[in-house]
């Protein structure tokens, strides 16, 4: 694990004994370059704010606690399902409150393993939760250093992109390690849909790991895959849906030969497409997960999301980006 230099000792001393600090992130959707992004080639991912995450926190001399959804109980005899979680825990303590713990009390309306940045979210909330109670306002690279404490224990080996994304209020294309906002030409409706059966993030990595290694077709898959990725930013310029929606398509194509994809995701794909989406691929690790679907409009796009309800999606939401210069 990664080691940080202590702080905090003189803001502790001149601090009440029991700091309280909130801190929030959100969940976040991935057009393009999953997969890709681990090798270095580029990404586009975007908040969504809909699902929003929230964690309190209260120092304590005793023994941390979490209180969450999944678990709730002390620190130490957390499952090992929550190991991110404790992760994160116990690396916002050591920066911003080493001689103390803390109560954890996380609030999330983003599902679990599902390719939508839930482990990244909750890790950003808590580390800016601790630091706020520490009386401290964590910088926007050790919100992003921390977090990545959490994502490593989640994913072996993230790219990052998941944990700039939870904090992210834009669009953006993320290449290891820059981010850049994109600017966008219109408003854009999404659909995202859940499978109910949870994503194997870290599974996923290695297998495309292997078969790349071992298959040149993988390899040049993942090329074509970075290749629509870094086209797509024109596209979002010129605000153009149809030129999205086509490359969300051939994403999918992609996604599916590198072996990612399921019969679930696959299912929610052709739905969304029949009921009139634009485009429709899997988003994030995949395996299991969610799909992504583009509506031309913000009716239409909750008019999808019911019908993805009705053929079995678990959740499905609409959400959208707005113009931005
Ligand atoms: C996971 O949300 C996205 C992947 O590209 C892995 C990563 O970027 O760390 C599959």
């Amino acid at each position: 694990m990664q080691q940080f230099e202590m702080r905090g000792a003189d803001t502790l001393t001149q601090m009440p004994k029991l700091g309280r600090g909130v801190g929030r992130a959100h969940g976040k959707a991935i057009l393009f370059g999953e997969h890709a992004v681990v090798y270095g080639a580029p990404a586009i991912a975007f908040p969504v704010n809909v699902l929003p995450v929230t964690v309190n926190a209260t120092l304590t001399p005793a023994a941390s606690t979490i209180e969450s959804e999944l678990y709730t109980g002390p620190l130490e005899r957390a499952p090992r399902r929550l190991a991110p979680v404790v992760a994160a825990i116990r690396t916002a303590l050591n920066m911003f409150a080493p001689k103390s713990g803390a109560k954890i009390a996380i609030y999330s309306d983003i599902p679990y393993e599902r390719g939508l940045g839930s482990s990244a979210a909750v890790a950003s909330a808590i580390v800016e939760a601790v630091a706020h109670a520490a009386g401290q306002d964590p910088n926007a690279t050790e919100l992003f250093d921390l977090t990545q404490v959490g994502e490593r224990v989640a994913h072996g080996n993230p790219s990052g992109m998941d944990a700039h994304a939870v904090q992210s209020t834009q669009i953006f294309r993320y290449r290891k390690p820059n981010v850049e906002p994109i600017r966008v030409g219109g408003a854009f409706y999404f659909v995202i849909a859940d499978t109910g059966v949870p994503g194997a993030t870290r599974e996923a990595v290695a297998g495309v790991a292997q078969r790349k290694a071992a298959d040149p077709r993988v390899d040049a898959a993942i090329g074509e895959l970075a290749r629509v990725a870094e086209e797509s930013v024109a596209d979002f310029e010129d605000g153009d849906l149809a030129a999205i929606g086509a490359k969300m398509n051939r994403a999918h194509g992609l996604l599916r030969a590198i072996g990612v994809s399921s019969p679930e995701l696959d299912h929610l794909v052709d739905t969304a497409r029949r009921a009139g989406a634009m485009g429709a691929k899997l988003t994030g690790g995949g395996i299991g997960g969610c799909i992504l679907a583009l509506a031309p409009t913000l009716p239409e796009a909750e008019r999808i999301a019911g019908v993805l309800r009705g053929a079995g999606a678990k959740g499905a939401w609409a959400t959208w980006l707005e113009p931005i210069d």
